[in-house]
């Protein structure tokens, strides 16, 4: 399926790895214009030396970090000096390190403070310095990444589902808001996902290690979930197995995508079926 992404500019924030690399990827095989943001700017660079082989006829990468303004902005200033316009803004860097256990563990606010920093306004430092180019494009999508463990309230997860919430609140407003200039916002909500390191990774990688688990399973990988925090505690993965990044990476890919033309507001999980109520 043609996506229409061909030459269309795309910025992705957290490209440096996991879910963004393989985003990137995605976009870059559709024949999409690439701008990868991420603070290492050699994990960027990796990405986009997949990106060219994918086929992407552009990749520009910019080491900045979502808790500066001055960071962002300069790196949407040198976006604009190369391209004018953007189409779609995918914001999926977070970082979760630090912010794992029970609520009883967490005594320091700087916690909140920080954690609400990176993800809630980390996403409006990003949507603000986009939505200038974004205006000067014909259509328009943004793409928030989120979490399952906000709707299903995953235990040990309270501080990054609370700014996760608040980053899917503002998500709803701006579409409603954007909606009149033709940009669509909708939040893609991941469960858990095989990942080649990051945050998450060490976390589950280090159980592995203990448990003698195979960590390139999906099926072990969600044994390892379902342990970490208690069957039924969790969640019930119906497909009895993990999410690969590419999985991840296509759905961002379609939901960034001008075929993606009359969908706004929505929250979409993307998470072998653990979240269905039907
Ligand atoms: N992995 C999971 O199981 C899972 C489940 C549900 C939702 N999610 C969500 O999916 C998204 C991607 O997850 P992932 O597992 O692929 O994460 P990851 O491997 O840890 O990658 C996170 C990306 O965000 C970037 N990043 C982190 N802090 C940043 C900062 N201050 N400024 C700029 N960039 C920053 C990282 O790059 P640098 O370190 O180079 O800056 C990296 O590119 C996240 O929003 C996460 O919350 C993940």
């Amino acid at each position: 399926m043609d996506l229409g992404l061909k030459d269309a500019h795309v910025v992705l924030i957290g490209a440096s790895r996991g879910i963004g690399r393989a985003a990137a990827r995605k976009f870059a095989a559709e024949g999409a214009k690439l701008a990868l943001i991420a603070r290492s700017l050699k994990g960027l660079e990796k990405t986009a030396t997949q990106c060219r082989e994918a086929g992407s006829p552009e990749v520009l990468t910019f080491a900045a970090d979502m808790l500066s303004s001055i960071e962002i902005d300069a790196a949407f200033a040198a976006i604009g000096a190369a391209w004018g316009s953007v189409n779609v803004l995918i914001n999926n860097a977070a970082n979760s390190v630090g912010t794992h256990g029970v609520f009883e563990k967490f005594k320091d606010e700087a916690v909140y403070t920080q954690a609400y920093d990176l993800i809630a306004l980390g996403y409006v430092r990003t949507t603000r310095a986009a939505l200038p180019l974004m205006k000067q494009a014909e259509w328009g999508r943004i793409v928030n990444v989120s979490t399952t463990s906000t709707a299903s309230a995953g235990p040990m997860l309270h501080v990054y589902n609370m700014t996760k919430a608040a980053m899917v609140s503002m998500s709803y407003a701006n579409a409603k808001e954007f909606a009149p200039h033709g940009i669509l916002v909708n939040v893609l909500s991941p469960g858990s996902i095989m990942v080649e390191g990051g945050n998450w990774g060490e976390v589950i990688n280090s159980y592995f290690a203990k448990t003698g688990l195979d960590p390139l399973s999906p099926f072990d990988a969600l044994k390892m979930q379902n342990q970490m925090f208690g069957e039924g505690e969790g969640e019930l993965v119906w497909m009895k197995r993990i999410g690969y990044v590419d999985e991840y990476g296509a759905a961002i890919a379609w939901l960034g995508s001008k075929t993606n033309s009359y969908m706004t507001g929505a929250n979409i999980n993307v998470d072998g079926g653990s979240n269905f109520k039907n």
